[in-house]
């Protein structure tokens, strides 16, 4: 092992180097003028694979292509074999006025990377890449086989993937899948992640009247489809930050008083967060923790509101529509399908008869839960306190990565997140960033990961 530590360590100023040019592409799956970019990363990460001394494929899909390699293989004895997951497609960088430096040109800043795609996720598992160099690179043997699956389509709900696992369950059957693409408490305090939550999307318009019209002639005669709007989306949540959706909580899995008492170690004081966030006051539902609300609690969101005019100064209108594109972050024992129906009848049962609704329903992904006490979650702690010189511990996370519960059905591996993003490094924000002591911690605890891992 030492070997591979020295080559991480003497070759950081390069793995910095390369982080930054795969920063270069504008890799966002989000937008189809991007489409080019997205190919012209994935031959890069193609060829930085090839370079390590992975055996790598370019998987073409429907969508953007997938990236597969491979350490070489021993012939004989049959070894464990793990799957390592990432997405080189990123999120749109917009607003860009907001970004100190542009986005695709990747800037250093103590100690830090900043660029789109730094920590979601290009920095994540590009240390994961470096640590396999060095093993290959030094001739240390690997205790297992390895094999990297890096898409393009995260960001988008991972279209292709689930497809891609199922025809292909042979060359990707594993003992377990690990991902760095989820986060930390800091540098400190590292830790294993065994739950994530769930998604599901719903987009709601209003439509009212055929054309824009003028507010001071028409209006009072007809409602109002923003107005309209509005006031649904204000009957979906309760003064106790409750979803009132009937049924919505019926399947929810409560947390345990071992869980509650996990996730109350983890720092936090709500005035330094509010002051973080840039809020007066946080808020969330009655009887749960911060914590506890944003990461083992379901939650509804508006993330895009739109309707009527917001130019420069004014325009007297009653708009002719109204629309809002909703999440809800769902836990464990949660049906995407089943909130789905039970969203959509509420949403119906609300909508006034002045106005006409169309509902687009969007994506949806399971939420995720793996025993932490298990010998892999074990392994990975080890890991983690020798990359880290630091006791780890265990947390939720509430982002979704709707992909672990495919491993879990098409490859029936278990997942392993082992984060590497800082609460302050602003993933799907501006100015991104990726903590260089991050990159290269994570590098270490790849390496020594194999060696846990391989042992149970
Ligand atoms: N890296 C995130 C997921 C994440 C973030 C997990 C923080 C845990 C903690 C991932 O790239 C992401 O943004 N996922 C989307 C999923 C969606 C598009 C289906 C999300 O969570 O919004
Ligand atoms: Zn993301």
């Amino acid at each position: 092992m030492q070997p591979v530590l020295d080559y991480l360590k003497k070759n950081e100023a390069r793995f910095i180097t390369e982080l930054c040019d795969y920063l270069r592409f504008p890799s966002v799956s989000a937008q189809s003028k991007h489409t080019k970019d997205l190919a012209a990363c994935a031959n890069w990460l193609v060829k930085r694979c090839r370079d390590i001394g992975l055996e790598t494929k370019l998987c073409p899909t429907e969508g953007n292509p997938i990236v597969v390699a491979k350490t070489p293989r021993r012939k004989g004895a049959k070894r464990p074999h793990f799957l390592v997951y990432g997405h080189y497609d990123v999120q749109p960088a917009e607003p860009f006025e907001l970004w100190k430096t542009p986005p695709f040109e990747p800037r250093i800043e103590k100690g830090r990377v900043y660029a789109r795609g730094s920590v979601d996720n290009k920095g994540q598992h590009l240390a994961h890449l470096n640590a396999v160099e060095a093993y290959l690179k030094t001739g240390t043997e690997l205790p297992c086989d390895l094999t990297f699956v890096i898409e393009g389509e995260e960001e988008v709900g991972s279209k292709s993937l689930g497809g891609f696992l199922k025809k292909n369950i042979k060359e990707l059957r594993c003992d377990a899948v690990v991902i760095s693409d989820n986060g930390l408490p800091s540098v400190d305090l590292p830790a294993l992640t065994y739950a994530l939550r769930g998604i599901l999307a719903v987009e709601v318009i209003l439509h009212g009247p055929s054309r824009d019209l003028h507010s001071g002639i028409f209006g009072g005669a007809l409602d109002n489809p923003a107005m309209a709007l509005c006031q649904l989306l204000a009957q979906l949540r309760d003064k106790n930050g409750r979803i009132a959706i009937p049924g919505f909580y019926a399947d929810v899995t409560p947390l345990s008083a071992y869980e509650r008492k996990q996730l109350a170690r983890l720092p936090h004081k709500d005035r330094e967060m509010a002051k973080f966030l840039g809020v007066p006051e946080l808020f969330g539902e009655k009887g749960f923790t911060a914590t506890e609300r944003r990461s083992a609690r379901p939650t509804i969101e508006i993330n895009g509101l739109t309707s009527g005019y917001q130019g420069e100064g004014s325009k007297t209108i009653v708009p002719s529509w109204a629309r809002a594109k909703l999440t809800f972050r769902l836990v464990p024992n949660q049906k995407p399908d089943k909130i789905r129906d039970a969203v959509l009848k509420q949403l119906k049962k609300l909508c006034p008869p002045t106005v006409r609704m169309e509902i687009k329903a969007g994506h949806g992904g399971e939420p995720y839960i793996v025993s932490p006490k298990g010998a892999q979650a074990q392994a990975a702690m080890r890991a983690l306190k020798s990359a880290f010189g630091r006791e780890p511990i265990l947390m939720r996370e509430g982002g979704s990565i709707p992909i672990v519960n495919d491993f879990k059905k098409h490859l029936g591996a278990d997942t392993l997140l082992l984060g590497l993003s800082l609460p302050d490094d602003n993933p799907h924000s501006p100015n991104e960033k990726f903590d260089l002591a991050c990159y290269t911690a994570g590098m270490r605890m790849d390496a020594c990961l194999w060696q846990e891992l391989s042992t149970v």
